[in-house]
């Protein structure tokens, strides 16, 4: 059995800056409303005449990722790839992503675990590595929400929220047991299933059909979300699956040198930090600048957290998530 590790990462975010008060101009909202409920001050939004999608923003995040690993695409044993928001519904983006990085046939995979996206694709690498099965696992999160959100009054309590966005890193085997991923804990809890949700269009209920109804208020093509029952079981299910994997990894919350918790709303991870006692050094949060970038949002702030040299060997790192399914996890890092 062989341990994991991180050994590349990168990021991108298109240049489209949304600003709260830009919101104001298209939506009843507030700067101040957004602040306070959420700590989202602007999110990137993929532009009207862009050619960027879901892949190829994963694309780009990977190319940095390969090259800071030292490696070239042809290396990669196996592509991971997070999202809710793929190109098309089928097939996955992963594939797409390795048409353009020209790896010719190695697995390429989709992992629909929404923000737990990440989280889930890291443990699965993980345990590819660790059985000797695959060397190096390319794990990208890359989400393209702006253009399916309901940009009106509608659907603000939701719209305000997310934003576009990839990461991505390359996992490799580490040279010894001590050092690299120590442990995963994954959980998902299907009866909340639609509590956080995108039903639209569906197999229960096929184009067709709905272009019949041709219904202006069919919002089932919109995300829903019970913002408060989601806001009470993410910081619960945050907390318990941070100790699950502290308590294995045998550290103490005071041990963690940093916590990259899913961007999810500042105000959950805050609680989460205040929960474990973390201080601001110990906890990384860019959602203030990127929003809700799901599945790609623990990639991106992995990748700024060791861009800005607050990640570096001998770090201890504990990576979490929660979302729709619901699911949750977390992974700890000795880096
Ligand atoms: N701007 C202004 N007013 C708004 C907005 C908005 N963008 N959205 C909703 N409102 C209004 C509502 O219409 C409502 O008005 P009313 O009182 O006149 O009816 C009022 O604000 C309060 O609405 P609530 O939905 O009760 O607002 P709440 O205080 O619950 O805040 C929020 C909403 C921020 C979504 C909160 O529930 C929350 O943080 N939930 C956690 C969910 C979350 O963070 N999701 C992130 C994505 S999921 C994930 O990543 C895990």
């Amino acid at each position: 059995m062989y341990n994991s590790k991180i050994i590349g990462l990168g990021k991108y975010l298109p240049d489209n800056v949304v600003t709260n008060a830009d919101l104001e101009k298209i939506m009843e909202t507030s700067d101040a409303w957004i602040q306070e409920r959420t700590g989202i001050q602007e999110r990137r939004h993929i532009a009207k005449d862009s050619d960027d999608s879901t892949s190829s923003m994963g694309v780009k995040a990977s190319k940095i990722a390969i090259e800071r690993a030292g490696l070239l695409p042809q290396d990669i044993d196996l592509i991971l790839f997070a999202t809710l928001s793929p190109d098309y519904y089928f097939p996955g983006s992963g594939v797409l992503v390795q048409e353009v990085l020209e790896i010719p046939d190695c697995p390429a995979m989709d992992i629909r675990m929404q923000c737990s996206g990440f989280v889930y694709a890291v443990a699965t690498a993980d345990q590819f590595i660790k059985t000797g099965m695959y060397k190096n696992v390319l794990v990208i999160g890359s989400e393209y929400h702006s253009g399916g959100l309901d940009m009106t009054t509608r659907g603000r309590n939701i719209s305000v929220i997310f934003g576009d966005g990839a990461g991505a890193v390359v996992m490799t085997r580490a040279e010894n047991n001590e050092v690299g991923v120590l442990n995963s804990q994954l959980h998902s809890e299907g009866k909340y299933a639609k509590e956080l949700s995108l039903i639209g269009p569906n197999t229960g209920r096929w184009v067709p059909e709905i272009m019949e109804a041709n219904d202006p208020d069919d919002i089932s093509y919109y995300p829903y979300m019970n913002g408060q029952f989601v806001f009470k079981n993410a910081v619960v299910r945050f907390s318990e699956v941070i100790l699950a994997g502290l308590q294995k990894a045998g550290w103490k919350p005071e041990d963690i040198d940093m916590l990259i918790p899913h961007q999810a709303n500042l105000r959950i991870s805050q609680f989460v930090q205040k929960k474990f006692g973390l201080s601001d050094a110990q906890v990384y949060n860019n959602i203030q600048r990127y929003g809700n970038t799901t599945a790609a949002s623990i990639p991106i702030a992995l990748t700024e957290a060791c861009e800005e040299g607050k990640i570096k060997e001998g770090s201890r790192v504990v990576l979490a998530a929660f979302g729709s399914g619901f699911t949750w996890g977390s992974v700890s890092i000795q880096w």
